[in-house]
């Protein structure tokens, strides 16, 4: 009896060492295929240091409201695909919501583009389907 339990047990876990694997690798392949981030925005914006525009996003707390990777919770989604730069730092100047206004004393114009080209390095998520443990 007890062998038994321990050979379901290890079978067990190599299956799910295996299913993690593959959808590790999965989930690479999707990444690399994926369409490049938000171009078309992009284009419009002024360069900006994604580098630093991470690390402002989360010492400005725009984290707080919009999760660390921008993927929302009490604010709005920002990334993947994030909306036109002009539409954004017209946002973030001039909430109309719930949203505190981040003036150019707080967040310079050059903050901004860098915090916008983070935005646009956040890649999106692998399509639902092709993710093995929800396909079953
Ligand atoms: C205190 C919470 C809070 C913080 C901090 C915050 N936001 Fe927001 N943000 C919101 C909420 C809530 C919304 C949804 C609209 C509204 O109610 O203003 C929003 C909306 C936005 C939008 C418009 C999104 C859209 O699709 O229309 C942008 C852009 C934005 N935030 C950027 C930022 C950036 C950049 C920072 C940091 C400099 C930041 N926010 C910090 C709460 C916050």
């Amino acid at each position: 009896m007890r062998l038994i339990a321990t050979i379901t047990l290890s079978l067990g876990s190599a299956l799910l060492l295996a299913a993690v694997t593959l959808e590790a690798q999965r989930g690479q392949g999707a990444a690399t295929n994926a369409p490049a981030p938000a171009a078309a925005a992009a284009q419009a914006a002024p360069a900006g240091n994604a580098d630093n525009g991470k690390k402002i996003y989360s010492s400005y707390g725009c984290y707080q409201c919009h999760g660390y990777a921008a993927q929302g919770g009490a604010g709005a989604r920002l990334a993947p695909r994030p909306i036109a730069f002009a539409t954004f730092s017209r946002y973030v100047r001039r909430p109309t919501g719930q949203m505190p206004p981040y003036t150019a004393k707080v967040v310079s114009d050059q903050e901004l583009a860098d915090i916008y080209a983070f935005l646009t390095t956040i890649p999106a998520p692998p399509a639902a389907n092709t993710i093995p443990i929800l396909a079953r």
